[in-house]
C-alpha cells in the first residue's frame, strides 16, 4: 500500500472590497507614496469596514476552499483559524466559523502565532493527517489587522492589511503532499511586535484605551534582520530534510512582510526572483492571510501546477517562525 501524506485538496481567499492606498495614507500620517514603496513595496492593502470582521473573511475563504475540495462542510473534522484579530477573545474564530459554515463534525480552534499561524496550523494537521487520527481539516489564516493599527504610527499603519486564505488539507498518496514541515518560536523577542494591553497582564481600563496600549507596536528595523535570517534558515534545513535543493523548488511562498524582506530572504537562499512570488503591493502585509491568498493566487492562476515543489515560510510576532515543503 502506498504512504498517505497529508496535501492541500483545495484552496480559497477573500478580503474586503474597502482598499487603502498610499495616497489615503499620505493624508492620515507624515508619510509618502515614495517611502511606502521604496521601503516596503506596498500601493496598497484592503481594510475591513466597522462592520466587517475576521471570521466573515475566513467563513468566506473556507467555503471557497471547501467547494474546490469538492467536500461538504460535515466532512471537515477540525477547523484551526491562525488569526491574531479574533472575532472576540472567545468564543474562538475557528468555533465562529464553524457556525458559520456548518461543519457540525468538526473541532473548531485558534492558533495565535501571528504571521507564522498558517504554516503552524498545517504542521499541527499534517500529523494528524498522516497518521489517520483525522481525515480532514479546514486551515485558515484569517485578519482583520487595520482594526488593531495606530493610524498614528506611521511605522506600522503603511503595512498591514485585512484579508483571509484558507485550505482544505486532507489524505494524498506520496510522494505528493506535505515532506517537511517545522514552526519555531523564541518568546524573548516579545516586545518586536506586540499588542500589550487588553490581557490579563494589562487589563482593560480607560487609561490603556487613551494610551492606546491595545494597539500593535513594532521595532520594524530589529525584526527585519531576525525575519531573514530565521526565514532563510529554516527554509534550508526543510528543503534539505525533504531531500530538495532549491534548484528543484518550482516557487517560494513567502509571507508578504516586506517586498525587501522576501528579496532578503530569496538572495540568501539563492532562488532567482521570478521564482518567488509577491502580492505586497496589491494586499500589504496580511498575517496569517498572506500565505494562503498568495497559494489560492498561484494555483488559480497555473503559477502552482500538479506536481511542482512548493517552498511556503513565514515569520511573525512572538517571535515565530516556519517552513513546510508541499509537493502539490
Ligand atoms: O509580518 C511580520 C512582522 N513584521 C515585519 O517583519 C516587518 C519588518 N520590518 C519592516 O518591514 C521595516 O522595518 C519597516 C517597513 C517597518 C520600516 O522600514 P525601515 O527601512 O526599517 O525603516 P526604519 O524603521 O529604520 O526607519 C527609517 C526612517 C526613520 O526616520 P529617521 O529616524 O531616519 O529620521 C523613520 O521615522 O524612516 C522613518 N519612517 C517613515 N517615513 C515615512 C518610518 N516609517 C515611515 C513612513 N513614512 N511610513
Amino acid at each position: 500500500m502506498s504512504e498517505i501524506n497529508a496535501g492541500i485538496l483545495g484552496m480559497g481567499h477573500a478580503y474586503p472590497d474597502g482598499v487603502l492606498t498610499n495616497a489615503d495614507l499620505e493624508k492620515i500620517v507624515e508619510t509618502s507614496d515614495e517611502w511606502i514603496t521604496s521601503r516596503t513595496g506596498i500601493k496598497q492593502r484592503h481594510k475591513a469596514k466597522e462592520n466587517e470582521y475576521t471570521s466573515m473573511f475566513g467563513t468566506a475563504a473556507a467555503k471557497q476552499a471547501l467547494e474546490r475540495a469538492g467536500l461538504e462542510p460535515t466532512d471537515i473534522d477540525i477547523i484551526v483559524c491562525a488569526t491574531t484579530t479574533p472575532d472576540q477573545i472567545m468564543p474562538s474564530t475557528g468555533a465562529l466559523i464553524q457556525a458559520q459554515i456548518g461543519a457540525t463534525n468538526a473541532a473548531g480552534m485558534d492558533i495565535f502565532a501571528a504571521c507564522s499561524g498558517f504554516i503552524y496550523g498545517l504542521t499541527m494537521v499534517e500529523s494528524m493527517i498522516r497518521t489517520g487520527q483525522i481525515k480532514y481539516a479546514l486551515v485558515i489564516g484569517a485578519e482583520v489587522l487595520t482594526k488593531y493599527v495606530d493610524y498614528t504610527d506611521r511605522g506600522t499603519c503603511v503595512i498591514f492589511g485585512d484579508g483571509a486564505g484558507a485550505a482544505v488539507v486532507g489524505p494524498v498518496e506520496a510522494p505528493k503532499g506535505i515532506l517537511a514541515t517545522k514552526i519555531r518560536s523564541d518568546g524573548r523577542y516579545e516586545e518586536q511586535l506586540y499588542a500589550p494591553g487588553g490581557g490579563t497582564k494589562m487589563g482593560t481600563t480607560h487609561q490603556t484605551i487613551d494610551d492606546g496600549q491595545h494597539f500593535f507596536k513594532m521595532k520594524g528595523n530589529e525584526l527585519f534582520k531576525v525575519a531573514v535570517r530565521s526565514m532563510a534558515e529554516i527554509s534550508a534545513e526543510m528543503l534539505a530534510k525533504a531531500g530538495y535543493t532549491v534548484d528543484d523548488v518550482a516557487i517560494v511562498i513567502p509571507h508578504q512582510a516586506n517586498q525587501r524582506i522576501t528579496d532578503a530572504v530569496a538572495s540568501r537562499l539563492g532562488v532567482p526572483d521570478e521564482k518567488v512570488y509577491s502580492n505586497i503591493a496589491e494586499l500589504g502585509n496580511t498575517s496569517s492571510a498572506s500565505i494562503p491568498i498568495a497559494m489560492d493566487e498561484c494555483i488559480q492562476s497555473g503559477r502552482i501546477k500538479e506536481g511542482d515543489l512548493v517552498l511556503l515560510t513565514a515569520f511573525g510576532g512572538g517571535v515565530t517562525w516556519g517552513a513546510t515543503v508541499i509537493r502539490f
